[in-house]
């Protein structure tokens, strides 16, 4: 239950959020690690997608990032001191399966067993994804994700670290954000693999789907027991007006950017007009008999990752509002390239998104009148700033202070009307590399000097400590 309540010493009323509402902050492993040849990890593909000319802001590779796989443990601490009770980070399959499929690297694996050790032994709860976009760079040699044999390949591998962590780890999900993997890696190419193969990309996200059921059904089989989460990023829509050619295009977006994951994953089926809209692009031969069953196997959690609403206008031309790729990228709204992005009007983070809480709010009640009922966790939510370290070595970001704060209230309204809210995860613990902007947007609650490794707690990473200790935040 959530309550509002008046501050013993202030008299400020304050937010509470039901006991026992998680309070994490989120990773992943190829933005934090670093040591990207160390104890036998294989390549992935964001490690050649790097190393293309053009790829990534001023060339930044992720060969150490902010070299958590040597400070693992001084980061916990920084967890502990914050007083996370859940750290969401994510497995780097190359590492503990350079190939992909077959032999296990021991060394890989025993980072995480240590990594999660060091967590219960602070009492942080540790969450688990299990694809954050680093595939094995030999799956991709032999077709990536748009062949179907890489979801049977993520399913494996999902059940072998489920085999080694599942015994102290209670919280596992599956693909991280399938929309980006998919139509960023293999349509727009603005993200690893690069390619423009929009027939591929409409492929590649039926197998991530298809991935993510059958890594449920691989981790079911071994432990009913564990809490498995399935992860999109859902986005805010509007029309830029009621003209029908605005509709239609806020109804593609939505279409495929949230209504293509959450009908399959949640419902067992992709929604009719998405279908017919990719129909130009691509036949749905790859789509099997017994498919969306398998993707719509019941899993425990659904985890969204929130930053903006986006305005569409069915009319092309409309200035750019989302953020543009930093190289020259194809569109990855494959079927609806002339769908344009408007300015809404609204601030705006580094990364150009339009800040708006509302939309948060918006998807938590949408989810619940238009789907299955299923506990929800904000696996990510968070915002880029130009952040400097100022005179006084502190980092006074109030604007992530602020944006953090707005949606946390925005999360405790959808509480109190009903929305089966369970956690918040902050992205990111710490400033890392922001894939093609590399290491120039700063999403950390923890800034890090990429040169000494250095990491200074920010305004709003101390602001969320006290968040957290109080269970809740002034109105
Ligand atoms: C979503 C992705 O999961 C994460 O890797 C990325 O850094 C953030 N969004 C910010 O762009």
């Amino acid at each position: 239950m959530t309550t509002q309540e008046a501050h013993p010493k202030t008299g400020v009323t304050e937010l509470k959020f039901p006991a026992g509402f998680v309070w994490g902050a989120a990773t992943s492993a190829y933005q934090i690690e670093g040591a990207t040849a160390t104890d036998g990890r294989g390549p992935s593909i964001w490690d050649t997608f790097v190393r293309q000319p053009g790829r990534v802001v001023n060339g930044d590779t992720a060969d150490v990032a902010v070299d958590h796989y040597h400070r693992y443990r001084d980061d916990v601490r920084l967890m502990a001191d914050l007083g996370l009770t859940a750290y969401r980070f994510s497995v780097s399959w190359p590492r503990i399966q350079p190939a992909g499929h077959g032999p296990v690297n021991q060394a890989g694996l025993d980072f995480y067993r240590r990594l999660v050790d060091e967590l219960l032994e602070k009492g942080i709860e540790p969450w688990i994804t299990l694809y954050h976009w680093d595939l094995p760079q030999p799956l991709e040699d032999a077709g990536g994700w748009p062949e179907r044999d890489t979801a049977q390949r993520f399913a494996d591998f999902a059940a072998l670290v489920h085999d080694a962590l599942g015994d102290r780890v209670r919280n596992f999900s599956t693909v991280n954000e399938p929309w980006c993997a998919a139509f960023l890696g293999y349509a727009s190419g603005e993200h690893a693999p690069g390619r423009r193969e929009p027939a591929a990309a409409v492929r590649a996200a039926h197998h991530l789907l298809l991935g993510h059921g059958l890594a449920v059904q691989a981790i079911r089989a071994q432990n009913p027991n564990t809490r498995i989460g399935g992860c999109v990023n859902l986005y805010a829509i509007s029309p830029a007006s009621d003209s029908e050619a605005d509709l239609d295009a806020a109804r593609r977006i939505d279409g495929l950017q949230n209504r293509f994951f959450l009908d399959a994953m949640l419902k067992g089926e992709y929604p009719a007009d998405v279908l017919e809209d990719l129909r130009s692009v691509c036949e749905p031969d790859h789509i099997r008999p017994g498919d969306l069953e398998t993707i719509a196997t019941p899993f425990d959690l659904l985890l969204i990752n929130y930053y903006s609403r986006f305005t569409v206008s069915g009319v092309s031309g409309g200035a750019a509002s989302a953020s543009a790729a930093p190289t020259g990228a194809g569109s990855p709204w494959v079927g609806s390239e002339h769908v344009s992005f408007v300015n809404g009007g609204r601030p705006v983070t580094a990364m150009g998104w339009e800040i708006d809480t509302d939309g948060l709010l918006e998807i938590l009640l949408r989810l619940v009148k238009e789907y299955p009922p299923i506990p929800l966790v904000i696996s990510e939510n968070g915002a880029a700033f130009d952040d400097v370290v100022t005179g006084d070595g502190a980092v006074h970001d109030s604007e992530r202070l602020a944006f953090i704060a707005s949606h946390l209230r925005a999360c405790h309204e959808a509480i109190s009307k009903g929305v089966p809210l369970k956690g918040y995860f902050a992205w990111s613990l710490l400033d890392n590399f922001e894939w093609a902007w590399g290491y120039g947007k700063r999403f950390g609650l923890v800034y890090v000097d990429y040169e000494t490794q250095e990491r200074i707690l920010k305004d709003s990473a101390l602001w969320y400590a006290e968040t957290i200790r109080r269970n809740g935040l002034s109105l």
